[in-house]
C-alpha cells in the first residue's frame, strides 16, 4: 500500500525562516482582523511541518473519524468541502485548519453533514464544510478535534481550486470498491472494451483488493492510460460490510465504503469530465436508439436542457441462461476466468410491484451529494430515461431464479458490437499476458 507521507520540498526549504518562532503555533494579530472572521477563527504561522497524506483514507487524530479528500466548492462561495467518513455514534465538534502557500494557517468551525443514506451503519460518508468563504487560495487542510494548539501535521491537498469549463474527458465511469478475491477477468475486459466503443475515455476504480489475474488486467489498463486506480484500503481502518443493510449484513460501513468513493469520484472529476457514469463493472449503460454515449447524451441533454441527473433502469441478463448457437464460446477465452457476456442475451422481465433499480449519468458540476441509485442533493432536474432509448445491461446471477428461458426476453444489443469488441478483447488479454499469442 502507498501509506506514507511526502514532505513538501518547497515548504521544507522555507522552514529555516520559522524555526525561531517558539512553540508549535503563533497567533498573528494582524490576520485575526479578517472581515469574514468567525468568533473562533484565528490565524497562525505554520511550523513548516505540513506533510501531505498520501493514503486515500486518513484518520482524524483523537477521534474515530477519517478524512478522505478536500475540494474547493465554487458553487458555495469557494468553501472547502472535506469528504469524510464520520463515526455517527461519536459526534463531536470538528475544526478545519487550512493553510495557504505562505504558510499562514487558519482554524475555523465546521458544519458536519452526514449523508442520509447510511442504512443503519455506524460509519458513513459525510461532508465536513469549513465555515467561511473564499478559501480558493488555501492549498492544504486538515480536520481537527481541537480549536487551538494543533499538533497534527498530516494535511490533505485541496483540489478543484480553479473551476473550468473545458474538460479532459467527456465520459468517465466511476467504479466503486473492488474487493475480496474478485477475478472476473473476461467480463471486466469485455465491459472495459464495450465502454470504449460507447465513447468512454476514462474509468476510475477504488481498489481494496482483487484476484491475481485481474491484477494483470488492471496493470494493463493503467499503463494504457484508460484506467485510474485509487487505492482504497478501507479494511485497514474499519470492518467493512459486503452488504448494504446494517441490520442484515452487520459491519462498520456500507459496502466497503462505496458511498464515500462515489461522492469522492464526482468531486474528483468535477472539472475533468463533462459527464460521470456511476455504475459497477458488470453494468453497461447501453444506448438502444443511438450508436454511442455522445449521441445519446446529445439527444437527451438537448431534449432536457435543465436536467443534471439521468437515471437508467437496470435489467438483469442471468448468467445461468446461455444463447443456443454457442458461437461466442471461443477457444481463446476458455482459460480466461470469468463470465462471457456475449453468451447471455436473455433478459429478465419486470417484476410486479418492484421497480428496477437505476444507475446514473450525472453532470458532476451539478451534484452536491450522491447515493447509489439517486442523487441526494443537486442543482437542476432528474430525468428517467425511457426503456427503449437506453437501459442498463447487467449480466449477473439471476434475480428471478425460477424463470425458464421461455419466460425471458431475447435482447441481442451487445452483439451489434461484436466485430470490434472481440478483437479488442483479444488484444487486451494478450497485452495483459493473460492470453498467449499464437
Ligand atoms: C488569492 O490570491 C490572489 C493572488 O495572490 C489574490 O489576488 C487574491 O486576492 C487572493 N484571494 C483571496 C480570497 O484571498
Ligand atoms: C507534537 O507531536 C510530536 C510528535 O508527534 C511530539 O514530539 C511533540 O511533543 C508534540 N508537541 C506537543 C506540543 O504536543
Ligand atoms: C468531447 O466531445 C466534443 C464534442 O462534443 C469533442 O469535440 C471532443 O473532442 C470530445 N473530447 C474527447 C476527450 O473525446
Ligand atoms: C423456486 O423454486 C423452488 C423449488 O421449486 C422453490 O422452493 C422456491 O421457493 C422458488 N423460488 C421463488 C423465488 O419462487
Amino acid at each position: 500500500m502507498e501509506a506514507g507521507y511526502k514532505i513538501l520540498g518547497v515548504k521544507f526549504a522555507l522552514c529555516g525562516l520559522f524555526w525561531r518562532i517558539p512553540g508549535e503555533l503563533k497567533l498573528l494579530d494582524s490576520l485575526s482582523h479578517d472581515p469574514d472572521k468567525l468568533p473562533l477563527e484565528h490565524a497562525f504561522y505554520n511550523t513548516c511541518r505540513i506533510t501531505e497524506a498520501l493514503n486515500s483514507i486518513t484518520p482524524i487524530k483523537d477521534s474515530e473519524h477519517f478524512m478522505v479528500s478536500a475540494f474547493i466548492d465554487h458553487r458555495l462561495d469557494g468553501v472547502i468541502r472535506v469528504i469524510s467518513i464520520i463515526s455517527r455514534n461519536h459526534l463531536q465538534p470538528l475544526y478545519c485548519v487550512y493553510c495557504s502557500t505562505e504558510q499562514v494557517c487558519k482554524t475555523v468551525h465546521t458544519d458536519v453533514q452526514i449523508h442520509r443514506d447510511h442504512f443503519g451503519f455506524p460509519f458513513h460518508v459525510s461532508d465536513v464544510i469549513c465555515k467561511g468563504r473564499h478559501m480558493q487560495n488555501a492549498t492544504h487542510v486538515l480536520i481537527s478535534t481541537k480549536d487551538s494548539d494543533n499538533n497534527v501535521t498530516e494535511y490533505l491537498p485541496i483540489k478543484n481550486r480553479v473551476g473550468m469549463n473545458t474538460f479532459k474527458y467527456n465520459f468517465t465511469v466511476c467504479i466503486s470498491t473492488l474487493f475480496g478475491n474478485y477475478n472476473n477477468v473476461l467480463q471486466f475486459a469485455q465491459s472495459m472494451e464495450m465502454y470504449k466503443l460507447l465513447g468512454v475515455q476514462h474509468v476510475v476504480i477504488y481498489k481494496t483488493s482483487c484476484g491475481p489475474d485481474l491484477e494483470k488486467l488492471l496493470k494493463h489498463y493503467e499503463t494504457e492510460g484508460m484506467l485510474e486506480i485509487v487505492p482504497w484500503p478501507i479494511d485497514q481502518f474499519l470492518n467493512p460490510s459486503s452488504g448494504w443493510k446494517f441490520k442484515k449484513h452487520k459491519g462498520d460501513i456500507h459496502y466497503y465504503g462505496q458511498l464515500a468513493t462515489l461522492n469522492e469520484c464526482i468531486y474528483r472529476h468535477m472539472y475533468q469530465s463533462k459527464y460521470v457514469l456511476l455504475n459497477d463493472i458488470d453494468e453497461i449503460i447501453m444506448p438502444y436508439k443511438h450508436a454511442n454515449l455522445p449521441s445519446l447524451m446529445k439527444y437527451l441533454q438537448s431534449a432536457h436542457p435543465r436536467v443534471s441527473v439521468f437515471l437508467f433502469e437496470s435489467h438483469v441478463f442471468p448468467t445461468t441462461q446461455f444463447e443456443e448457437s454457442g458461437k461466442f464460446k471461443r477457444a481463446e477465452w476458455n482459460n480466461i476466468p470469468g463470465v462471457n457476456i456475449m453468451e447471455h442475451i436473455y433478459r429478465e422481465p419486470d417484476r410486479k410491484n418492484i421497480d428496477n433499480p437505476k444507475k446514473m449519468i450525472v453532470n458532476p458540476r451539478k451534484v452536491q451529494k450522491t447515493s447509489v441509485h439517486s442523487s441526494l442533493q443537486k442543482y437542476g432536474y432528474i430525468h428517467h430515461v425511457a426503456f427503449h432509448v437506453s437501459r442498463m445491461v447487467h449480466v449477473r446471477n439471476p434475480m428471478q431464479v425460477n424463470l425458464t428461458k421461455e419466460q425471458l426476453f431475447v435482447d441481442k444489443r451487445m452483439w451489434d458490437f461484436k466485430q470490434k469488441l472481440i478483437p479488442n478483447v483479444d488484444r487486451t488479454l494478450k497485452r495483459s499476458g493473460l492470453l498467449r499469442p499464437h
